[in-house]
């Protein structure tokens, strides 16, 4: 908003009409500098636009531009030569009405760019077709042919229009540019042969001699330097840094091509412009007599072949004039001053006339020829070369001011009368104010008979001796007493002072100029000599044929003057007209003023109100835009318009002389009244904008959250149906189930029938599923679980196979030591089990290889190389009293060997072991049985281990015995020695004893607990 509402002090308004001291020129200029400042050079006075040239590229002529102002409204946008483009297309379009664009300025204001803007504008926004975009791309590359034989480098401007154009681009019903046509006037036909200092012939002389190829130049008889062409050296600058001549002839070349130039009228065009630089350097000579003579041949060789005309003929004319006296046909002889003039004529006439082909044939190029399409409407653009005030102003500054004159006098007119027109619409009662009406001028040099061209016109024609002298003696006489016409005669001492004696002046409405008669006469009549024009009528080239038509010859009829000319392309412009008036950023005076004048045009007093009127603005557009600010409007209101009107200006507190109403406009006098409305307008915007995103702000969260809302509803309902199906289906299922369970339970004894075939599955299936959770995990645990009937025979087989698999599970996890363990405990498990008492206590304890701490190196010895089996302490019993002595029994590979202190004590081969013999009780005493008749044994051997399973498991091992071992109950009798026995009782008791009884037996009582 703070931006909104400063800027206008930064950048100003962009329209003058905004400006609150409007006639200020000071307050003007302020704005166009504040504006320019920022890079803003177009402002508008109400529909009229100010272009500031930049003189540098701004980037505001892109496509995106264009996109921008195209179909917007006038003052929607900022002011742009685009936004005026489309502003008189859409009026075309919608009023079906011819439009024509304005564009004036001094030299250099950027005129002629803006054209071109205008006609880019169009090229690319209008809509298009394959033969739309020829037409479109003719009318563009008009611009660089026109400008090359119509533009020169002044000292204002580099590319200084020299002509004035207006351009009618004409569109067909569905708005597309179909055709064009171009109306040139006044061409500066003097520079041809004259240039001031520092300017520049026409562009086309350097291009064609810069950039002509070599063989065109060859042809041409043409040297590529500018310097060697007297008519291009005038000005002393043949060569400029910001003009590249080579580069531009490509272009011209190339736009020639699109224009539809054959290469035989290129070359023809080419000859006619060589041809001219060639008269330049013919070189006169005077005979005795005084008359001229030719005295270059070579200039005479070339003009003949490029002028298609007789070298002798050519040479005759250039140096005499024909007389018709007394009906014959004088050639009176020129001196070398006329001779030049006549030379400076032809050169100028051809140039001139060329030029004017070259447009014709540009329009033929242009023109719009579907004659079943008559709905087509134009658009005309109007390139005016500005006021001119030089040092010195001769005929062509006059004619220009003359012309500018005329189109501020169209311009007042058709401003003042659209404007009165709306006025009276409206119902307001008006005066104008009062501003300076140029028509005064305008009469002052054209009024018949009476003004200064009818003068001049009547001054040529008038036989004697008349002169520019005598034509200003005629002005003082006539017009004299005119209040915009001064001479140095009729002058008052001030204004002599700088004024010549060959001078007058023209109090113009942009300012006073002074013209010098010099050449006036002349320059009216455009003097060509009557045989020269013969000359040029027997050309063999074509365009000159064209150009010098034979008839012009015989037709008595006197050439246009200035007047017809400036009169008939100023008349015909279409109404309504939009001024694009432009302006250099010094802000001339000059010029200023004459923008200033438009500005002062578009106010006029009201005698009622005694109002200036700034705006005017349709009511309806009123309420529209500023309902806002009152609520009575706001949001809309509902009654009539004016009443609505009405209701917002109280609210807004005007005061009645701040505007007036009309019919459908109300008219704003001040424009800090709007201004504030404006601001107000700003305010209110941003409280309703900061309202407007709040309600959305709050629409939308709340369409969110509903669209939320309604999508978990939803999902929700999917959900809880999903859960409910699948509960009922499960129930089903499970009743389903539960029934078939029920039903095969009661056939159960059956066979299998579709009754019962699924409860029988189901019990396989159970049982199964539980023997894979219950199935025993070791050979130990011979739990089973309890099989149905059917699954009796397979439970075997299972229970059994799973018993190997751990079997063979455990064996292949088993390593040597434990399988030899093993064997072992299954020795003493087939020896022992259930037969000896203290077999169970032995179970769980492994068997070692020896129970000795250590043995006796000298029992070792003894036993030599044979490798030790086995070791355990013993206790043997005496023969004769069965004395206890402590032993140890060693077992090899071979023999039992029982030893005392590393002694060997006795040798038991396993050959010789008759038998082992031991209780079934739970002592620890056994009888090795040896063969008595073995002399070196005194009987069997009577021993008591404490690990006796363990001890006969390995003897019957290692001596392969195990069926020789005997379990005895009761008493076990044994050998002694000479064929005697004795007897060993065993009895079970509560302690261990071993001990010689008194039948002489050996008496062994043994525990249930020792083993
Ligand atoms: N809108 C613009 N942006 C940038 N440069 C510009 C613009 N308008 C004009 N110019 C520059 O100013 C130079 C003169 O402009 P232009 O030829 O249009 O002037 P003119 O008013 O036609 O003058 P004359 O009356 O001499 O023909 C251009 O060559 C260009 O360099
Ligand atoms: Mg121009």
């Amino acid at each position: 908003m703070e931006s909104a509402l400063t800027a206008r002090d930064r950048v100003g308004v962009q329209d003058f009409v905004l400006l609150e001291n409007y006639t200020s020129e000071a307050a003007f200029i302020e704005n166009l500098r504040k504006r320019f400042k920022e890079n803003l050079i177009y402002t508008y006075i109400s529909s009229v636009l100010v272009s500031v040239n930049p003189y540098k590229d701004l980037e505001i002529y892109t496509k995106n531009h264009m996109e921008r102002y195209r179909g917007v409204n006038f003052y929607e946008v900022s002011p742009h030569i685009y936004a005026t483009s489309d502003n008189s297309y859409r009026s075309m379009r919608t009023e079906r009405r011819d439009q024509c664009i304005l564009i004036s300025g001094e030299s250099g204001a950027g005129k002629t760019e803006a054209s071109k803007k205008i006609l880019q504008y169009y090229a690319v926004t209008c809509p298009a077709s394959d033969q739309v975009q020829t037409v479109k791309d003719r009318l563009l590359q008009s611009n660089p042919v026109l400008e090359a034989f119509g533009n020169a480098k002044t000292l204002r401007n580099d590319n200084s229009s020299r002509f004035g154009k207006y351009m009618d681009i004409q569109f067909d019903f569905k708005g597309a540019p179909v055709g064009g046509h171009i109306i040139n006037y006044l061409l500066e036909k003097s520079r041809v042969v004259h240039q001031n200092h520092g300017e520049r012939n026409f562009h086309i002389f350097y291009q064609l001699i810069e950039g002509g190829e070599e063989d065109l130049l060859r042809r041409l008889g043409l040297e590529r330097n500018p310097q060697h062409y007297q008519y291009l050296v005038k000005g002393n600058c043949p060569k400029v840094s910001s003009i590249n001549d080579r580069s531009d002839w490509k272009q011209v070349r190339k736009a020639l091509t699109v224009i539809g130039f054959s290469e035989d009228e290129v070359e023809e065009l080419m000859n006619i412009i060589s041809s001219v630089l060639h008269l330049g350097n013919m070189q006169y000579g005077g005979d005795d007599g005084g008359s001229a003579c030719i005295t270059s041949d070579t200039q005479i060789k070339y003009l003949s072949r490029l002028l298609g005309v007789s070298g002798t003929v050519l040479t005759e004319a250039l140096t005499h004039r024909k007389i018709i006296a007394k009906g014959e046909e004088l050639m009176s002889p020129l001196n070398i001053e006329q001779a030049s003039a006549a030379r400076d004529a032809l050169s100028k006439a051809v140039y001139g006339r060329t030029f004017t082909w070259l447009v014709n044939k540009i329009n033929g190029s242009l023109a719009y020829t579907d004659e079943s399409n008559k709905n087509s409407s134009v658009i005309g653009l109007l390139d005016i070369y500005g006021f001119e005030v030089f040092q010195y102003n001769s005929f062509e500054q006059f004619c220009i001011n003359y012309c500018n004159e005329k189109l501020q006098q169209l311009f007042i007119e058709l401003t003042l009368k659209s404007e009165q027109e709306e006025y009276e619409a409206e119902g307001i009662t008006w005066e104008p104010v009062q501003y300076f009406n140029n028509k005064i001028i305008c009469d002052l040099v054209e009024e018949k008979f009476k003004g200064i061209i009818s003068i001049l016109d009547e001054e040529c024609l008038r036989p004697g001796d008349a002169s520019d002298i005598t034509f200003l003696e005629k002005l003082e006489d006539t017009v004299g007493s005119h209040p915009h016409f001064v001479t140095h005669k009729l002058a008052d001492t001030k204004t002599r002072k700088l004024m010549g004696r060959e001078e007058f002046r023209l109090l113009h409405y942009a300012g006073d100029v002074n013209y010098n008669v010099n050449g006036f006469l002349d320059k009216n009549n455009d003097l060509l000599y009557r045989n020269l024009k013969e000359v040029m009528c027997m050309s063999e080239n074509k365009i000159l044929t064209q150009c010098f038509d034979r008839e012009e010859l015989t037709d008595k009829k006197r050439p246009d003057t200035v007047r017809c000319v400036v009169l008939s392309h100023v008349s015909p412009l279409p109404n309504p007209t939009i001024v694009v008036p432009c302006a250099k950023a010094e802000f001339t005076k000059l010029h200023v003023t004459k923008i200033l004048d438009y500005s002062e045009l578009l106010h006029f007093n009201c005698s009622q109100v005694k109002l200036c009127v700034c705006v005017c603005v349709f009511v309806c557009a009123l309420v529209f835009r500023y309902k806002s600010l009152c609520p009575d409007t706001w949001p809309n209101w509902q009654g009539k318009l004016p009443e609505g009107v009405s209701t917002l200006v109280k609210h807004l507190g005007y005061k009645p002389e701040e505007y007036k109403m009309g019919r459908s406009k109300i008219f704003i006098r001040f424009p800090k009244t709007l201004f504030a409305t404006e601001d107000a307008l700003e305010t209110r915007k941003q409280s309703l904008a900061t309202k407007l995103q709040a309600g959305w702000k709050g629409y939308t969260q709340k369409t969110k959250y509903q669209k939320l809302r309604r999508s978990a509803i939803r999902i929700e309902a999917w959900w809880r149906g999903i859960l409910a199906r699948r509960r009922a289906q499960r129930r089903r299922k499970a009743s389903d189930t539960i029934r078939r369970f029920i039903r095969g339970f009661i056939y159960r004894h059956q066979e299998r029938c579709p009754q019962n075939e699924y409860f029988l599955d189901y019990v396989r299936y159970a049982f199964l599923m539980n023997l894979h959770r219950n199935a025993p995990k070791n050979v130990l645990d011979k739990s089973w679980p309890t099989p149905p009937p059917a699954l009796t025979e397979a439970s075997e087989h299972l229970r059994k196979m799973c018993m190997q698999n751990m079997v063979w599970t455990y064996c292949k996890k088993i390593s040597p030591e434990w399988k030899h363990q093993m064997e072992q405990k299954t020795v003493a498990s087939e020896l022992f089990k259930d037969k000896k008492d203290n077999y169970p206590q032995s179970v769980p304890k492994l068997f070692v290889s020896t129970r000795l701490k250590e043995i006796n190196p000298k029992a070792l010895q003894a036993l030599g190389t044979e490798k030790m089996k086995y070791a355990v302490p013993v206790t043997k019993y005496d023969r004769n009293g069965y004395r206890a002595r402590p032993r140890q029994l060693l077992l090899t590979g071979d023999s039992i060997v029982i030893v005392e202190e590393g002694k060997m004590k006795q040798r038991i081969e396993y050959g010789a072991l008759k038998g082992i013999s031991v209780s079934s009780l739970s002592d620890g005493v056994f009888v090795l049985h040896v063969p008595s008749t073995d002399n070196k044994q005194k009987g069997d051997v009577v021993l008591q281990s404490d690990h006796v399973i363990e001890t006969l498991t390995k003897v019957a091992i290692c001596g392969e015995k195990a069926d020789n071992v005997n379990i005895n109950q009761g008493s076990i009798t044994f050998a002694l020695s000479q064929g005697k026995e004795g007897v060993i009782d065993f009895t079970p008791g509560s302690e261990l004893l071993v001990a010689k009884a008194k039948n002489g037996h050996l008496a062994v009582v043994s525990t249930q607990t020792s083993g």
